[in-house]
């Protein structure tokens, strides 16, 4: 077996993984009617079962914190029914499957917003990203409305509830996507956040909505069930931090110490999420910078390669590696991996929205005999 690292087994709260080499979280905006994962969304998880843990896409946890046509919710009954059989599908397959529960607060459009009106954020600050439709138009992007402290704490209640629902829906846990510029992470960073009350100002205030959201979650889960995913220097839609290495730092110190069932950073050179393909060598190294302060499991996500992947594990800056777009390409990426064998590309222009193509078309490795090594497409 080559990469032998990757293929110790790894206890993450109440659930063991058989591998550590993890599906990382992918938006592919393919749900069905009323943002209702489908029997093609079961067939792509499926498909990669193999996974040590599959962590499903960024999955709304109310309308309100929709941001892409066709991405997935998680806050009606039609929902959490076409998730079940997602993952009833990976169990019967002997796969483990979280869901990330997102809010996509400044990043959203009003076509999503109930009743209309600009999409939502701690402050007035727009991003940098280009809008997406209901309707899958890409429009300039609208300056976000500030949200009123009562409303805080509604959204910190939808969390709640889509833990709830997805426990329901029976995934074996949930991971909170407070990094990529979405709501939890444009609180934590002052470049989004500008707010004078107590959700602003100091990295305290700034880290109250994600804790308050990790508490009301990990009351309905359990903390085991609960894993937190953070991209500290990521400047993805411009999101900055006047000083994201004392940021980071304290919040993720605020995290150790709970139980939860890990902690995801996605390295800086994965910063753009699929928008280049570019390694910054002199990207710094979030997984050994911050494992100090965190006394749990540790994921590490962005722009690996098997080699990389191991001799992280073997380094001891993570316990487990995430791969995106690999993922995207290999349904059996931990096999092609043990295997040493060659990885499929992948076509960008297929990553989000469609059908079939580019979703669940990509084969396995032709066992016993040639390893397949699909054409670039
Ligand atoms: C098509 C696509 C969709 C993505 N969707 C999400 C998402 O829903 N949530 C998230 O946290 N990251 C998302 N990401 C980021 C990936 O999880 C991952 O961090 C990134 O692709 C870097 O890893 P890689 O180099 O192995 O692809 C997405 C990336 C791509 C390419």
């Amino acid at each position: 077996m080559k990469h032998a690292s990757l293929f110790d087994p790894l206890q993450i709260g109440n659930i063991t993984l058989p591998n550590r080499v993890v599906m990382a979280p992918l938006t592919r905006m393919r749900a069905g009617a009323g943002n209702v994962p489908t029997a093609l969304n079961a067939l792509y998880y499926v498909q990669r079962a193999t996974a040590g843990l599959i962590i499903a896409e960024g999955t709304a946890v109310s309308e309100q914190g929709q941001g892409y046509p066709s991405a997935p919710g998680i806050y009606t009954q039609e929902q959490i029914v076409g998730w079940k059989t997602v993952t009833q599908a990976v169990h019967s397959a002997g796969g483990r499957i979280f869901l990330q529960i997102a809010h996509n607060g400044r990043n959203s459009h009003s076509s999503f917003i109930p009743g209309g009106g600009p999409p939502v954020a701690p402050s007035a600050v727009a991003s940098t990203l280009s809008g997406f439709t209901r309707d899958f138009r890409q429009v300039p992007i609208e300056t976000p409305r500030a949200l009123e402290i009562a409303e805080i704490s509604s959204i910190v209640q939808d969390f709640a509830r889509a833990a709830g629902n997805s426990m329901e829906a029976g995934f074996d846990g949930i991971e909170l996507q407070a990094a990529n510029s979405h709501l939890i992470d444009q609180f934590l960073e002052d470049g989004t956040n500008v707010r004078t009350d107590v959700y602003g100002g100091s990295i305290k205030n700034r880290t109250r909505f994600l804790m308050e959201i990790l508490d009301s979650v990990t009351a309905v889960t359990g903390a085991g069930r609960v894993g937190v995913r953070l991209s500290p220097f990521g400047q993805y839609g411009g999101i900055r931090d006047s000083n994201p290495m004392k940021l980071f730092t304290s919040a993720i110190q605020e995290l150790s110490g709970r139980g939860l069932a890990y902690l995801h950073l996605i390295e800086g050179r994965g910063s753009e999420i699929g928008l280049g393909d570019a390694l910054h060598e002199d990207a710094l190294n979030n997984a050994k910078l911050f494992r100090p302060h965190f006394d749990g499991v540790l994921l590490s996500a962005a722009a690996y390669t098997a080699s990389s992947a191991a001799s992280t594990i073997e380094e001891g800056s993570a316990d487990a590696i995430a791969f995106g777009r690999h993922y995207i390409s290999n349904p059996d990426l931990a096999q092609r991996i043990a295997d040493g064998a060659p990885l499929a590309p992948y076509d960008r222009s297929t990553f989000y929205g469609g059908g079939e193509l580019g979703y669940t078309d990509y084969p396995p490795a032709v066992k016993d005999g040639a390893i397949e090594s699909m054409d670039a497409r």
